[in-house]
């Protein structure tokens, strides 16, 4: 079905602004996307009608606020088909979801042991790996990725052994556009008896994911990235997983007893939960997921797909125009990454502002891509349910004057002759 971007742009009042008196165009989804008024509406009234803490009082605002903060965890569970609530914990951010998962399997692992990731990962997911394996003497090994931006998937076979504990992997890279191929990789994982983590931050927004049909272990992603408040994050884990998962933060709400000398964990999610949770967030997530699923995950991810399709074919006529990642968009997540010969992708990126045009240039903390591909940057375009036709088209015609002007020689002043 296509999407009706005209009625539900209507819901995001930010998308009327203009920058520089230009109307906005919003290509930067894959760093953070906007929030339509359900979500800002659905806050406005947490703490305008009931706001608490929550799992603590019997008041009756903290009954409400209690009911809503579970019912969200509720809703998100739904959304990506987990059992329940138990395997649905609440973060901050992809990174941290992330974090959990390393910190706490980090203990189980030790010297010989091996984590595999790939050449494609965002830094959330490299970083907290090195750790692990620094802190356990384990070692990390990388699928690599092939002249195309797709994962090599003979490579990726052939470094999984029984010497892999772990294996993290990005679903959709955030540089190359690329849609890995999930549930294979976790199939190799467990067939190994290794556990599977998938960076979920550029899919699940963006398409139908369902962790039943994948089967993986945890998955992290970002609230903030699906039209949900900034400060919102899910660590999903198979329950067997978190229950033997250990809290990175201890404290309130993430106990059953304490003792002067000891403690007993709360029952999940709220065990990997300490403290005054982010209660308005977690309000403001759910009416996120409402707005997703009303629209429909199959829906917006052919939207995008149209998109990235425009995009891409725009982007290919451009003479001295590098792009990343797989050719045919049907291979890719909604984002391009690209660069312009010569011109530094932070150099594209304010061109393209000056235009009203907001993309991402740079890393994309993805360093050791970036080193791979030979580039110290690029520049980024990432859609999202509201961007239209249009607004892809404005980009590469932007660039393309972009490419033009920047092309003919910087005239010398007069004064200089
Ligand atoms: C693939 C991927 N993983 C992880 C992250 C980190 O997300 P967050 O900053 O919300 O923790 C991002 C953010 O851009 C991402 O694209």
């Amino acid at each position: 079905m296509r999407l009706n971007t005209k009625k539900i742009r209507e819901d995001f009042p930010i998308l009327k602004k203009k920058v520089y008196g230009k109307p906005l165009v919003y290509l930067d989804n894959a760093a953070t996307t906007q929030k339509p008024r359900q979500v800002i509406q659905a806050m406005d009234s947490y703490y305008e009608s009931y706001n608490s803490n929550v799992h603590r009082a019997v008041h009756k605002l903290s009954q409400e606020a209690t009911q809503a903060y579970d019912d969200a965890h509720e809703k998100v569970a739904e959304f990506i088909n987990a059992e329940g609530i138990e395997e649905i914990v609440f973060t901050k951010n992809t990174t941290e979801s992330i974090n959990i998962a390393a910190n706490s399997l980090a203990r189980h692992l030790k010297k010989g042991d091996e984590i595999v990731l790939t050449q494609m990962e965002h830094h959330s997911n490299i970083v907290p790996w090195q750790q692990a394996a620094k802190k356990a003497g384990a070692k990390l090994r990388y699928a690599e990725i092939n002249n195309n931006g797709e994962l090599d998937m003979q490579q990726l076979h052939s470094i999984i052994s029984k010497n892999t504990k772990v294996v993290a992997f990005t679903h959709v890279s955030n540089v190359l556009g690329t849609i890995n191929q999930a549930k294979e990789i976790v199939a190799a994982a467990k067939e190994a008896g290794a556990i599977s983590v998938l960076d979920a931050a550029q899919s699940v927004p963006h398409m139908p994911v369902n962790v039943k049909e994948l089967g993986c272990d945890f998955m992290a992603f970002s609230g903030h990235k699906m039209l949900g408040p900034t400060g919102t994050g899910v660590l999903y884990g198979r329950k067997e997983m978190l229950e033997k998962t250990e809290p990175m933060l201890y404290g309130g709400d993430m106990i059953s007893e304490v003792s002067f000398e000891d403690a007993k964990w709360n029952e999940l999610p709220w065990k990997l939960e300490a403290g005054t949770p982010n209660v308005a967030g977690a309000v403001g997530l759910a009416a996120a997921v409402d707005y997703l699923q009303k629209i429909g995950m199959e829906n917006i991810h052919g939207h995008e797909r149209m998109l990235t399709r425009i995009a891409l074919k725009r982007l290919q006529g451009i003479k001295d125009v590098a792009v990343y990642g797989p050719k045919d968009a049907a291979k890719r997540g909604g984002l391009v990454a690209f660069n312009l010969n010569g011109a530094h992708p932070h150099d594209v990126s304010a061109f393209l502002d000056a235009a009203g045009i907001a993309v991402r240039g740079g890393h994309h903390c993805a360093m050791p891509l970036a080193r791979l591909l030979g580039i110290a940057g690029s520049t980024r375009a990432s859609f999202y349910l509201y961007n239209t036709a249009e607004e892809a088209e404005k980009f590469t015609e932007t660039l393309e004057e972009i490419a033009a002007k920047l092309k003919k020689p910087t005239p010398i002043p007069e004064s200089r002759k």
